[in-house]
Formats: structure tokens, C-alpha cells, sequence
């Protein structure tokens, strides 16, 4: 059992609250009258008091709340550079990156590590974007192959995607260090790269939240730094399956960072058309 995440209590009612609300809405209108009042209830705590139809975009109030846990102290700064969509679940948001990045990034290749979460690769050949590897855990060293990742990432285009995992990295559980993450951002920059971090386990790797949270911060603090009319930006892949053990309910989010030349609303209602 992983370690309870003392930092990550201050979500739990929020995320739990919004998933009772709203997955088992249907159960409890068509078959268990007598949960509906406290299942209205759950719903009544986020200010939702019917069953209408959300945004197209997912609840405003999740999406909102599910951003603070990622970004953390960044958030201030951040309001007019972000756009948000609920997903259902991490695997969700990825498949909404896929397809959204497709169309309008229309990258050359989307570069996923040599091993990775099997699903990364299906998802983007389903998207038509060409997925090439890079290596990514050295069985000689048991360690990151840092030389072999940067030089294949060396070969991608302007544009291109580059999927990270932003902690606890499944199957090898090999994440970067600090130093490490510095010089792939760095290398991202150049050659103005697309990174779709995905983000299953925060809160899971050095057993703290801020901690699994860093490099996804570090990129987001380089896109807002940056002054490059080049830079496409970058999406982060959020899911509360594991850290809230949400299995069931599919509660994530897709969250698209938009450097300062480019407007989040225009992303914010293409997010929605998409849909
Ligand atoms: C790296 C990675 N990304 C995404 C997912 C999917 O997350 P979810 O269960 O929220 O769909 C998983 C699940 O195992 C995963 O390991």
C-alpha cells in the first residue's frame, strides 16, 4: 500500500465528492432512490444542485480545483495561460491529446519512451501520428539512459511530440533527476518540442506531491519565461485514479499550457469543439 500524501488531503473531498456526485448518477436515479439524497448532497457541496448538463468542457469546479495539485504555487500566474478539460480518467487525457495534438500541432513523429504504459503507443497510432521510441532505461546500468534519450530526441522535428512521464515512470519506476529534467527541457526549447507529460502516480514517487510535481512545474515555468514566438507549448495528462483510488470512477483531466504568444481561451473553446 502506498504511503498516505498528507499534501494531497486538501483535494480528497473535492475529488471524491465530484466523482460520487457525478459517475454514479445514474445508479442512484434509476435504481437506489434512497442514496439520491445524498448523492444531491455531494453535488449540493460543489454547488451543483441539478443534473443538468456540465460545460462541454466538464465541471468548471473540478476543472479548476484539479489544477492546483500539479501546478501548485505556479497558479497565479498561470490563469491566462492554461486551459482545461475533464477526461475520463488519465487514460482519457491522453487520448484527447492524441488526436487534438494530431490536427492542429500536426507533429512529424510523437517520440514515447523505449518501455512505457502500453497504451501510449496505440493511442497515438490511433491518432495517425508516427510513433517513434527513445530509449529510456539502460538494463547494463539499471539506470536512466540519459545519453540515448537526449540523442534520439536530437532527431526530432520542430513540432514534434515527446511524451514524458512526469513521476513513478510504469513499468521501470526510474524517473529523472533534477539535472536530468533540466536538460531535456533544455533540449525541448531548442528545438521547440511539444511534451505530453502524463501524469498517473503524483504523489506516488518520493512520497511527496511537490516533489512528483517538479519537472512538470520546471517545463511550465520555461514556457512562461519564454519570449520565443516558436515555442508550441506543452500538455499535462492528469489522472486521480491512483493517487485518490478513483479506479472506478475515471476522474482526470487534460490540461494544455499556451505560451505567452498564443491565447488560452481560442485553446479553451477548441478543446470544446473537439469534444
Ligand atoms: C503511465 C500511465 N498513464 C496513464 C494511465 C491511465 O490512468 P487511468 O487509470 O486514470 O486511466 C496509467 C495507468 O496505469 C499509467 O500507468
Amino acid at each position: 500500500m502506498p504511503k498516505p500524501q498528507p499534501e494531497l488531503l486538501p483535494w480528497v473531498p473535492m475529488v471524491t465528492t465530484y466523482a460520487m456526485a457525478c459517475c454514479h448518477f445514474a445508479r442512484v436515479r434509476f435504481c437506489d432512490g434512497c442514496q439520491l439524497a445524498t448523492d444531491l448532497q455531494a453535488k449540493a457541496s460543489l454547488g451543483e444542485t441539478t443534473h443538468e448538463y456540465l460545460d462541454i468542457a466538464g465541471s468548471p469546479i473540478f476543472n479548476s480545483q484539479a489544477k492546483e495539485p500539479i501546478f501548485g504555487p505556479l497558479m497565479p500566474g498561470l490563469q491566462s495561460n492554461l486551459a482545461s478539460i475533464q477526461t475520463v480518467s488519465g487514460t482519457g487525457a491522453n487520448h484527447l491529446a492524441g488526436p487534438f495534438l494530431a490536427r492542429y500541432l500536426c507533429p512529424t513523429r510523437v517520440f514515447i519512451p523505449a518501455q512505457t504504459w502500453i497504451n501510449h503507443r496505440s493511442i497515438w497510432e490511433v491518432a495517425g501520428v508516427p510513433v517513434a521510441e527513445y530509449p529510456y532505461y539502460s538494463s547494463a546500468t539499471k539506470t536512466l539512459d540519459l545519453a540515448g534519450m537526449l540523442n534520439a530526441l536530437a532527431t526530432a522535428n520542430t513540432n514534434d511530440v515527446v511524451v514524458l512521464q512526469a513521476c513513478a515512470h510504469n513499468p521501470t519506476g526510474v524517473d529523472l533527476s533534477q539535472s536530468q529534467w533540466r536538460q531535456v527541457a533544455d533540449l525541448v526549447r531548442r528545438k521547440s518540442l511539444f511534451v505530453v507529460f502524463d501524469g498517473a502516480y503524483q504523489g506516488f514517487a518520493p512520497g511527496d506531491v511537490n516533489g512528483d510535481a517538479w519537472a512538470v512545474r520546471h517545463f511550465t515555468e520555461n514556457i512562461l519565461a519564454s519570449e520565443s514566438t516558436t515555442h508550441p507549448g506543452m500538455c499535462v495528462a492528469q489522472s486521480f485514479s491512483k493517487n485518490f483510488g478513483l479506479y472506478g470512477e475515471r476522474v482526470g483531466a487534460l490540461h494544455l499550457v499556451v505560451p505567452p504568444h498564443l491565447s488560452a481561451e481560442g485553446v479553451q473553446v477548441t478543446f470544446s469543439l473537439q469534444r
